[in-house]
């Protein structure tokens, strides 16, 4: 990036909080590990934060630290990871670590504060409240929400003249206040000297005894600095998620932005309620998505690709014009214009070239099918590799591992199984071959010849009515004249 494409209201660090227990969510699972969309509450938030490109991005742990400090690490080994002591607070928490960051090097200018349990903030409500505070010369300025139901949040106090004079936590509101339906998000931009010295004077003094951050709000304006709110109208943005219940109100909604989003990038989506899309996953124009369709990870598909109903794949690319039916998938990767399903089971390494086919019940591992070949029917396929335009019959299986060890199956190109054909791997079928219905291929087949394993048949006349006597089969053979 060239310095001036670097925006002038660049904060100097954002601050992440994920200090809390979440006791709520009732789960073995660090709450802000929770994913929405395939991604972590607080990856959710460290993403927001790095859409502001500030200098320095710190995160205040403590419950379940070691857990949540890897999987932060694991998202940005920059982060700084700041362990919050035993006073409690937000305003502990933010005062640590800025503490932290002032000692690798002092913090200047603006530092951003935000939670990491609040998974639908963007990067472009914080840069507009960054850009405000900046042009306003604030000390601080506070993200703030009007809310049908306030209980439980921070109030913002206004003068009568709509000046901000600070927040009122729910638990130390009197009655009045109460009314109040601004709510404070927990999301602020502040000058970071004026920060660093109001933190100096706030107490655990309060009914939570708790240091918290909102008094700096009153202690910066005592000071006479210039204290304002962003109000945004976007409550989802300001919304955390503190149980399951929210966590699941607000993974809908995540879901219904990014399913609207595609459909206005020129994707159908047919039942936007019943697909779901995470924010990792690239569809292109014309791509159809029908009813029941969940695409997860690093799913990509290509243009006039249709994928659905009922299917639920990950990691998986799917090339243009191809179709996927009713399909579990991971890993795998599927060709232009071939198609998959229904009932179709695709396991990773699974790569299907251009107009091939996996049919009904198929289930496919670690398997290289070339350009036009076709597995229609009933079968597995696993650790093989097969040529072009060969057909696999109904009910073929490649038996590939001996109890011990897998072993590869190689399949030419132009080939013709019968069904039922059993590959006992490691073996090689050359190109052209043929194999009769129900062979067990144990030893390799050159080119273009026929494979037979069959036991000769034998019939005994009258079977039926010598040894079913009375049964309807036997009635049945009786009316064809036996
Ligand atoms: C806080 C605000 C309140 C606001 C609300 C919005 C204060 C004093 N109150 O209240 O005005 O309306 O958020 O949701 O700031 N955290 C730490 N260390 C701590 C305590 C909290 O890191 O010691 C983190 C939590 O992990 C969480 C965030 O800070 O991400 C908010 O904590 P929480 O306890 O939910 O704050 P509230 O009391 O709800
Ligand atoms: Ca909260």
């Amino acid at each position: 990036m060239s310095p001036q494409d670097i925006p002038t209201d660049t904060p100097a660090a954002v601050i992440v909080l994920a200090a809390g227990a979440g006791t709520r969510m009732k789960s073995r699972t660090p709450k802000i590990l929770h994913t929405i969309g395939g991604i972590s509450m607080v990856g959710h938030a460290l993403a927001a934060a790095k859409g502001l490109n500030p200098e320095r991005l710190a995160v205040v742990v403590r419950h379940e630290r070691d857990l949540v400090a890897a999987h932060i690490t694991a998202l940005d080994e920059a982060a700084h990871i700041v362990d919050q002591d035993e006073i409690p607070g937000t305003g502990r928490a933010v005062q640590q670590a800025l503490e932290a960051l002032d000692a690798a090097a002092p913090v200047a200018g603006t530092v951003v504060v935000t939670y990491g349990d609040v998974p639908l903030l963007t990067a472009e409500l914080l840069a507009e409240l960054t850009a405000t505070h900046q042009a306003d010369g604030n000390a601080v300025t506070v993200l703030t929400a009007v809310l049908d139901d306030a209980a439980g949040y921070g109030r913002i106090l206004r003068h009568e003249d709509g000046t901000v004079l600070g927040i009122r936590e729910h638990k130390d509101a009197t009655d009045e206040e109460r009314e109040i339906r601004e709510i404070n998000s927990g999301i602020y931009a502040f000058d970071a000297a004026v920060l660093r010295e109001a933190l100096k004077a706030v107490t655990t003094d309060n009914n939570q005894g708790e240091m918290y951050l909102t008094d700096v709000l009153f202690l910066a304006r005592n000071d006479g600095g210039r204290v304002a709110a962003v109000s945004t109208t976007d409550r989802w943005q300001v919304e955390g998620a503190n149980d399951r219940v929210q966590l699941a109100a607000l993974g809908a909604e995540h879901n219904r932005r990014i399913v609207e989003g595609w459909m206005r990038a020129g994707v159908s989506i047919i039942d936007p309620a019943t697909t779901w899309i995470d924010s990792t996953v690239q569809l292109a124009e014309d791509v159809t998505i029908l009813p029941g369709t969940q695409l997860h990870g690093k799913t990509t598909v290509a243009r006039d690709a249709v994928v659905g109903p009922d299917s639920t794949l990950t990691d998986v690319q799917i090339a243009e014009g191809a179709e996927v039916t009713r399909t579990h998938g991971s890993g795998a990767i599927i060709g232009e214009g071939a198609h998959v399903g229904p009932f179709t089971y695709l396991r990773p390494g699974t790569v299907l070239g251009a107009d091939g086919k996996i049919g009904a019940f198929y289930e496919t591992k670690n398997v290289t099918i070339g350009r036009g070949s076709k597995l229609s029917h009933l079968g597995y396929a696993g650790d093989a590799e097969i040529g072009e335009d060969t057909n696999i019959g109904c009910g073929n299986i490649t038996a590939n591992f001996d109890g011990v060890n897998k072993h590869r199956t190689v399949i030419g190109s132009g080939v013709r199984t019968g069904s039922n054909t059993v590959f006992v791997a490691p073996v090689t079928v050359g190109d052209g071959a043929f194999t009769g219905a129900g062979a067990i291929v144990r030893k390799d087949v050159p080119a273009g010849a026929l494979t037979l394993t069959v036991a000769p048949q034998r019939n005994a006349e009258g079977w039926t009515a010598a040894h079913r006597p009375g049964s309807i089969s036997a009635q049945a053979a009786e009316n064809a004249g036996n």
